[in-house]
């Protein structure tokens, strides 16, 4: 069942019938006894939660669940635009800087590209070249590094989780409850149009109680949650830039997907009028200023005009474990 509905948005020779899938900016305010997806209403803890750069304050946040998924979560995009772009310029000018590691093969690209493929893409200037060094980046992993063979963690294959993506974390962990949670691992995933991430589960982690954050900028996916087995039907929903989506939950261990990215045409705002950040430890200020500059932003600008890139991150450790067994 589940890779039927896969192929059915995967097939590249004519456009798929989008009608099943799940659009939250339609979902009224109004639960109704037979829709699929409800919006959430919290109230009363939000107003505790800091403050954090380039997120919406929370009173303003729409988190949507869906009823056949119990623990799957999408808010819709809470980040302001100057919080998009801040995430994208990390996603593609830091996070895939050595000691991370990347997909990247030593037998097509030399170190210099492996160890900083942003800068290379961007001092490159035959454009045949710069496309395929553009096209070839397809994830980066930080903290523990997931082991695409094994998919066992190892103590020995770690570098440190960037700070800003941890805290930005714990924001969205506190929203929810999960208080003690730790981001340990994430993968960046980069998606081409054209491209895709076939069925599977996130079984690495030896802690399965702790939810899965994921955070999707750029073009929209079409991401598709499913059951414990192939067997059962997924349901389809749109992931769009800003979206957080949280596995957690029965939904922490089910089969998902992302069969086909598609191009719409929204860019993130000019920023001339947003307020100076006040020095906070929170984020790189120094980023954080830089992108609201035009000439600055251009580049990444114009790789997320036909791409996505999707953060996913998760707690290996059981609490109180300081390392793996
Ligand atoms: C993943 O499951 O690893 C990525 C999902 C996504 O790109 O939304």
């Amino acid at each position: 069942m589940f890779k039927t509905v896969f192929k059915q948005y995967k097939v590249k020779s004519t456009s798929p019938d989008l009608s099943d899938v799940v659009s939250f900016d339609e979902i009224d305010d109004k639960p109704k006894e037979d829709s699929i997806a409800q919006r959430l209403s919290f109230n009363n803890e939000i107003t505790d939660l800091p403050t954090f750069p380039g997120l919406k304050t929370p009173r303003a946040w729409q988190t949507f669940v869906l009823k056949d998924h119990p623990g799957l979560l999408v808010i819709r995009n809470p980040f302001t635009d100057h919080g998009q772009r801040y995430w994208i310029a990390r996603c593609l000018r830091d996070y895939p800087r050595a000691p991370n590691i990347v997909n990247l093969n030593a037998r097509l690209f030399d170190e210099s590209v492996r160890s900083d493929w942003w800068k290379e893409l961007q001092e490159c200037k035959d454009p045949t070249e710069r496309q395929r060094i553009k096209a070839a980046m397809r994830w980066t992993t930080l903290g523990y590094h997931h082991d695409w063979d094994t998919k066992v963690y190892n103590e020995l294959s770690k570098s440190p989780f960037p700070q800003d993506l941890s805290r930005l974390c714990q924001v969205f962990a506190s929203y929810l409850g999960y208080h003690d949670f730790k981001s340990e691992a994430a993968i960046v995933n980069y998606y081409p149009l054209g491209s895709s991430l076939s069925g599977h589960t996130d079984h690495s982690e030896p802690n399965h109680l702790a939810p899965l954050f994921s955070f999707s900028f750029g073009q929209t996916a079409i991401f598709l949650i499913g059951g414990r087995t192939l067997d059962e039907k997924p349901t389809a929903i749109y992931l769009k830039s800003g979206d957080v989506l949280v596995m957690s939950g029965e939904s922490r261990l089910c089969y998902h997907a992302v069969p086909r990215i598609i191009q719409t045409d929204e860019s993130l705002a000019s920023l001339p009028n947003e307020t100076a950040l006040e020095n906070s430890n929170l984020v790189d200020n120094d980023l954080f200023e830089q992108v609201r500059d035009s000439n600055y932003w251009n580049p990444f600008s114009s790789y997320i005009a036909d791409s996505r890139i999707n953060i996913n991150v998760r707690q290996v450790l059981h609490p109180g474990d300081l390392k793996l067994n």
